[in-house]
């Protein structure tokens, strides 16, 4: 049967049949999914009432998140990380086997030209934190050593400001760079301890937060990417144990997996000792 399309009848009991019957999205997923925000916004609208103020205010709040984007900052993708939506996209497309370590969001700061630096080396460029060794090991399922795996790594500050965040104050590729693991998948860099941050509090969606009383902070973590032939990529974050805001992520990226313990040595420094658990790479990504 022809779908209804015809809008001489249209109320709030047929408004949702007569648009879904209008969109043909075939195999077109962005029209699929259009179609679906149709159907579940026509819900909401009978549901909440809205009164014509109302809409025009909501109207307004997606005016001011598409005003807000430019090229260096994306409001609309914060939307989506702080409503939960991003992580669950990710958690969907990068779900991996029983004992392999989570993926979690990559974020804005990644630059993927970061120096290659021997094992040992810090990443510290302005000596400016409490001093911090990270090691561990990269393995397989099994626990055997992935050796030669391309460990990347990249934090902000103690202030929990990353260095492309203000190029005129940190050294360029401070607190970031790549390190290839030893035969056993060992490997070990100094950095300092990283500060946790607020997420945007002066844009659309930082003050709608802070009206609905959300929480904007993000604990204390340092960002991963492990790379080995034979294996899914990791891109991860290790998360500080200690840190108040550790079940109030902002973007809900932590999961217990990903907590590290970050103890004080005899020396008086900071030692976070985490091992990754890498999995095998998909068919199709061997292939490819
Ligand atoms: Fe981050």
């Amino acid at each position: 049967m022809r779908p209804v399309t015809d809008n001489l009848d249209f109320n709030e009991r047929t408004a949702s049949a007569i648009v879904s019957g209008r969109l043909r999205p075939g195999n077109d997923r962005l029209g699929v999914a259009v179609s679906g925000i149709v159907s579940h916004i026509h819900a909401l609208v009978s549901e909440l009432r809205p009164t014509r103020k109302e809409f025009r205010e909501i109207v307004a709040f997606l005016t001011d998140v598409g005003h807000a984007t430019e090229d260096h900052r994306q409001e609309w993708v914060l939307l989506f990380d702080v409503l939960g939506v991003s992580t669950l996209v990710e958690t969907m497309n990068s779900a991996r086997p029983a004992g392999a370590t989570p993926n979690t969001l990559r974020g804005p700061f990644y630059r993927a030209d970061a120096p290659t630096l021997s094992l040992g080396a810090s990443i510290s460029l302005d000596a400016r934190g409490e001093p911090l060794t990270v090691h561990g090991r990269v393995t397989d399922l099994d626990g055997k050593p992935v050796a030669g795996a391309i460990l990347e790594v990249w934090q902000p500050n103690a202030d929990g400001i990353f260095e492309n965040q203000q190029p005129d104050l940190q050294p360029e590729f401070n607190l970031r760079g790549k390190f290839v693991c030893d035969q056993d998948g060992g490997f070990i860099f100094r950095t300092i301890k990283p500060g946790g941050y607020s997420i945007p509090s002066d844009g659309p969606v930082g003050m709608l937060l802070q009206r609905l009383d959300y929480p904007l902070n993000r604990p204390a973590h340092l960002h991963f990417r492990i790379g080995a032939q034979g294996y899914q990529t990791l891109v991860t974050q290790i998360f500080d144990a200690d840190d108040p805001f550790l079940t109030q992520d902002a973007i809900l990226g932590v999961q217990r997996d990903l907590v590290g313990e970050f103890r004080k040595s005899g020396a008086g420094e900071w030692e976070l000792a985490y091992s990754f658990v890498m999995a095998p790479a998909r068919i199709q990504e061997q292939a490819s």
